[in-house]
């Protein structure tokens, strides 16, 4: 059990190890090694490449493919802006899809409506811990030969029909971020079964060593001594995770169950004290689907009563933390202002033309109104109080 810390398993034990080493390679703790195999394993992929976080993930992806200027990449707009960053360090150009009004997710319909001749791939996002309805969109990709890059950063261990989420798409990837599921500080993992794409995504991670590959993450002793050995096939950078990180993960691998559980259970209790609230209404996780709540998302539908009334009451009861959703990507000053570091030359005058308010209606119509709960308290009896709070706010606003 999780006694109300996050870290309780090995995590202090592994980063000894790691110390123990002195960080000589030749005594390698192996600890990023044995986080890729185990990660690939518990999520049912043939490969599992560790980076430094959760957007040098898909900037390596998106290299890996080949993407880069002129080409198209669908990505949602609610979501983190890492999504979209990473289409804008592969030189490559972002175009926005609307989401659906009940799940928050990216739809396929509207992707459907935005695939160009240019279109190379979509990046969609398990949003709060809870999968797009992929089928739709893997037969949109299939159609168009579109690269369907999963970004799961919030979403560990969900399910989609029966499959785990990680697996839907051509790869996904993971961020070990603070406020995620494992937490290493920061952190990151792409899965594929792909093994062309991850001997590429490895290398455009390892600085392009010609001795690295899907399952290799280091060149040996006697290559990096030679004086006459080629390194670089290809340009790439230095996005490996650090062993002190990866120690902490791998610890909390042994320990994801939990840590997933404990937020499901978090999750439940907020829904049960907002149940029959007919102006506060939770994120829709269809039948065939397992949430795996990163946090949990609720739409405000109050007739009077603002975002700002409810927030401030649920805080003047001792709630702890609500969150708004983050404004929509298109809408930053970054997009507005065309203040990309150069990547605006990139991008077409009619694309550049999209990035403001109308592009994704169904997205701008719930931005503002979306409540993220807390769920990472490790302690069920902290998530009770809060939920708790919770319905005596709903009470005092009814
Ligand atoms: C949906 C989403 N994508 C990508 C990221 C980026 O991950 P990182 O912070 O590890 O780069 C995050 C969170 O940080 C995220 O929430």
């Amino acid at each position: 059990m999780t006694n109300g810390k996050r870290l309780y398993g090995n995590e202090e034990k592994y980063v000894l190890e790691v110390l123990d080493t002195q960080f000589r390679s030749s005594k390698g703790s192996l600890m990023t090694s044995r986080l890729e195999a185990s990660f690939a394993e518990k999520f049912g992929s043939k490969y599992g490449i560790a980076f430094v976080n959760g957007t040098a993930t898909m900037h390596a992806l998106l290299e890996a493919k080949g993407i880069g200027p002129g080409d198209e990449v669908i990505v949602p707009p609610l979501t983190m802006s890492a999504t979209t960053f990473a289409v804008l360090q592969a030189n490559a150009t972002p175009v926005f899809a609307d989401v659906e009004p009940d799940t928050f997710q990216i739809s396929a319909s509207s992707i459907k409506e935005r695939i160009t001749p240019n279109t190379k791939a979509i990046i969609t996002v398990a949003l709060y811990g809870l999968t797009p309805d992929m089928d739709p969109i893997m037969a949109l990709a299939d159609e168009h030969d579109l690269f369907v890059l999963e970004d799961n950063a919030q979403c560990f261990l969900g399910k989609y029909k029966g499959r785990m989420v990680g697996t839907l798409g051509h790869a996904a990837s993971y961020s070990f971020q603070s406020s995620k599921h494992i937490a290493s500080g920061e952190g990151g993992m792409v899965i594929t079964d792909d093994p062309e794409l991850a001997d590429r995504t490895r290398k455009v991670q390892s600085l392009g060593y010609a001795g690295v590959g899907a399952a290799k993450g280091k060149i040996t002793k006697a290559d990096i001594q030679d004086p006459t050995y080629e390194r670089h096939v290809i340009m790439g950078w230095n996005y490996r995770m650090p062993e002190l990180c990866s120690a902490v993960a791998l610890a909390q691998m042994e320990n994801i169950e939990e840590l997933v559980n404990v937020r499901i259970e978090a999750a439940n209790r907020f829904m049960a004290a907002a149940k029959g609230c007919d102006w506060l209404i939770p994120q829709v996780t269809p039948d065939d689907c397992t949430n795996s709540y990163w946090t949990i998302v609720f739409k405000l539908d109050h007739p009077e009563h603002s975002w700002n009334k409810v927030r401030d009451t649920f805080r003047d009861l001792g709630g702890d933390g609500v969150y708004g959703a983050w404004q929509l990507t298109h809408l930053e000053p970054m997009f507005r202002d065309l203040t990309l570091l150069g990547r605006e030359r990139f991008i077409s005058d009619e694309n550049k033309a999209l990035y403001k308010r109308g592009l994704c209606p169904v997205a701008e119509d719930l931005q503002p109104r979306l409540m993220q709960f807390k769920t990472n308290y490790w302690d069920l009896a902290k998530a009770d109080e809060q939920a708790d709070i919770l319905a005596q706010t709903i009470k005092a606003l009814s």
